[in-house]
């Protein structure tokens, strides 16, 4: 526990399940009032809860609206919020591709257009966008998440250099498998389609990512206090390891 954040209002999307509840519960601990934003969430550990589908700009807005009259003014927004579908790209439907940019990348773009002027205002803000290691490199069968994670880097290297001027960082976590439903999901998908077995496609995930090992919440989580309590700038750190892609 700490104040290093008291009295700054963290809005998190998809707040209220894996990394994105890790990430508020981490920034609850540091002190500040936190906001939580999914699309079924409730309150959660004296954490408020807002409604939001961030593929929909409408509800965004509605969100923030709420957010604030909770708690006032944003000044840390954590674009948490994703999914991840897999398909060869001959059955990669539009819809499919669609549904996947809209949520992981016009979703962080329209929660970052939706604080930016009252952070400007006060001269201060973090913006943490979660991408993935399939914003950094590529992988077969996820064309389209892995081109909304790279849209999602390229985001934040734009803001980065965009927002530096008004005290605003901008940064991103980059974390290969991490033990949450989506990574579930993805050893189902395995088992399914190899017959593996669940100890052989957890082992097969870990060995995609950097290091041949799961990443813990707590790692992005302690990643994420790093990024909104520094003042570093554009940089993507890779999980595990915490290299900085700049
Ligand atoms: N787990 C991994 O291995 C891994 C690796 C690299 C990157 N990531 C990224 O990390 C982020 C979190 O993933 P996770 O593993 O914690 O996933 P998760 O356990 O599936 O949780 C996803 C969260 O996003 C919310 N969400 C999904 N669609 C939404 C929408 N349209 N509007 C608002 N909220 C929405 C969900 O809440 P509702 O369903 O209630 O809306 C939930 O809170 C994602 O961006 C993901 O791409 C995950």
């Amino acid at each position: 526990m700490s104040d290093r954040l008291a009295g700054k209002h963290a809005f998190i999307t998809g707040g209220n399940r894996g990394i994105g509840l890790s990430i508020a519960q981490r920034l609850k601990a540091e002190g500040a009032i936190v906001t939580i934003a999914s699309r079924r969430g409730s309150e959660i550990d004296g954490m408020s809860a807002v409604q939001c589908d961030v593929a929909d700009e409408g509800s965004i807005e509605r969100a923030f609206a709420d957010a604030r009259q909770l708690h006032g003014p944003i000044s840390l927004l954590v674009n948490n919020a994703g999914i991840a579908e897999s398909a060869p790209l001959g059955r990669t439907t539009t819809e499919m591709w669609n549904r996947i940019l809209a949520t992981n990348l016009t979703g962080t773009f329209l929660c970052s257009r939706g604080v930016v002027d009252e952070m400007k205002r006060a001269r201060y803000g973090r913006i943490l966008n979660i991408s993935s290691i399939a914003g950094l490199g590529g992988a077969a069968y996820i064309a389209a998440y892995c081109a909304s994670k790279h849209g999602v880097v390229g985001l934040t290297r734009a803001l980065a250099i965009e927002l530096a001027e008004f005290g605003i960082t901008t940064n991103a976590i980059c974390p290969g498998y991490v033990e949450t439903e989506m990574m579930a999901q993805a050893m189902v998908n395995i088992m399914e389609k190899t017959g593996a077995t669940e100890a052989q496609a957890r082992e097969h995930l870990a060995q995609s990512n950097p290091g041949g090992r799961i990443v813990t919440l707590d790692e992005v989580a302690s990643t994420a206090v790093d990024l909104i309590t520094g003042v570093e700038n554009g940089v993507s750190v890779v999980l595990p390891g915490g290299t900085r892609v700049s």
